[in-house]
């Protein structure tokens, strides 16, 4: 590339997510690419009649700009949602974003000066990896186990990073169900990274999409109700529970860390979309998220079990995966010899998709011979069919 983009161009990486989000819309393929909710379970009927509702009562205010801030109805209706979730918020502490995937990119903008060290899962979201990236952080990954970070090895780079005489601002977190590695942090280790960022005084992004598709058992309690001295900066989105168009979520933090956000945002786009924010407000008040939260649980984990099962039989025994409990992603470990892009490219010549791990990764070829299938978007039979096609190819390879 030539020098006449700015540096940061360089850590804005290839794309890869708008990639998924084209080999979702090719209607002949079988994809467990795209890490995005199903619309066969959207509520579309009860979207119609709020729709000419708000329309009918607000007229032209309904598309008109908001605050940058963002509606109050809808704070408020936040603010009940995180009450039931047992953490204390209030309209001064809230910043209505475009999606979390803007509140990565807000964090960034005001914390984050070249070179600053940032430390993620590893495996970590790729559009938390792309936001950091493109303010130019220096990206460390914490190896991830069964029950999340190993506590050791943050110690370890926290020290190190201290030893140099640099400080860690944030940390990253995706605590229920990661993206991509379905992981489910323990209450344990969720205690103990609180008791590192006392410690070692850094932030943490508490990213919790898919935190209410937990399918089996209760919730564990989220670092931000653990949290007592605003460590956390809390980040929820409608995207996966509710629908992702709408384009509408929001960060919980201390007050001044929002008016920050809040200015930062300006630059950025104003406000967020009224439409959307005034339909989630009235589809809150009126019962149909907590509704529509019920409604998808057996939906996606009826998928969920379809494909444990059909890995358990299509895929060879020198394959491993995770055992996921809610979210929407399988995290198939392989043999060094298959090298994951490869495979991604016979998949697809056999109309079937994934997305390679090496996306996951601050280091791309840490991420070689991993793969991620989302099973959101897929019948139970189209899963059974492309998994049985996905084993073959990797038997084949
Ligand atoms: C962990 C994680 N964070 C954030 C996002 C972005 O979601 P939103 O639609 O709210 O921007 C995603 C979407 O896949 C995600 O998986």
């Amino acid at each position: 590339m030539n020098n006449k983009y700015a540096n940061r161009v360089k850590g804005m990486g290839d794309g890869e997510i708008g990639e998924f989000l084209r080999l979702v819309g090719r209607g002949d393929i079988i994809s467990f690419a795209g890490g995005i909710p199903a619309e066969d379970i959207f509520p579309i009927e009860e979207l119609k009649s709020l729709i000419n509702q708000l329309v009918m009562e607000k007229g032209g205010k309904l598309f008109q700009y908001g605050s940058t801030e963002g509606s109050n109805q809808l704070k408020d209706f936040i603010i009940d949602f995180m009450q039931q979730r047992m953490i204390k918020t209030k309209r001064e502490e809230l910043l209505i974003t475009t999606g979390s995937q803007q509140a990565l990119d807000l964090i960034s903008k005001i914390f984050l000066n070249p070179g600053d060290p940032v430390l993620v899962e590893k495996p970590a979201y790729v559009g938390g990896l792309g936001a950091f990236k493109s303010y130019q952080a220096d990206i460390r990954g914490i190896e991830l186990g069964e029950d999340g970070p190993d506590i050791t090895g943050l110690e370890e780079e926290l020290a190190r990073i201290a030893g140099q005489g640099r400080a860690v601002k944030l940390i990253y977190l995706v605590p229920d169900f990661s993206n991509p590695s379905g992981i489910r942090i323990s209450l344990e280790k969720r205690k103990r990274i609180l008791e590192l960022a006392n410690r070692y005084d850094f932030y943490l992004i508490e990213d919790t999409p898919y935190s209410e598709l937990n399918y089996y058992d209760q919730r564990l309690p989220f670092l931000k109700e653990l949290d007592l001295t605003e460590r956390v900066i809390f980040l929820g989105t409608f995207s996966k529970f509710f629908v992702p168009g709408l384009r509408i979520g929001w960060v919980s933090a201390n007050q001044e860390i929002i008016k920050i956000l809040g200015r930062a945002k300006q630059s950025t786009d104003l406000a967020s979309n009224s439409l959307g924010q005034e339909l989630i407000a009235r589809a809150g008040k009126q019962g149909l998220i907590d509704q529509q939260i019920e409604r998808i649980k057996p939906y996606y984990r009826l998928r969920l079990e379809a494909m444990g099962t059909a890995l358990g039989k299509y895929f060879p025994n020198w394959t491993s995966w995770s055992q996921p409990a809610g979210g929407f992603f399988y995290w198939v470990k392989l043999p060094v010899r298959i090298k994951s892009r490869d495979l991604l490219l016979r998949a697809i010549e056999n109309k079937v998709a994934f997305v390679s791990g090496n996306s996951f990764f601050a280091r791309a070829e840490d991420g070689n011979s991993f793969i991620r299938l989302s099973f959101s978007n897929s019948s139970p039979a189209e899963i059974e069919e492309g998994i049985k096609l996905l084993g073959k190819i990797i038997k084949d390879y």
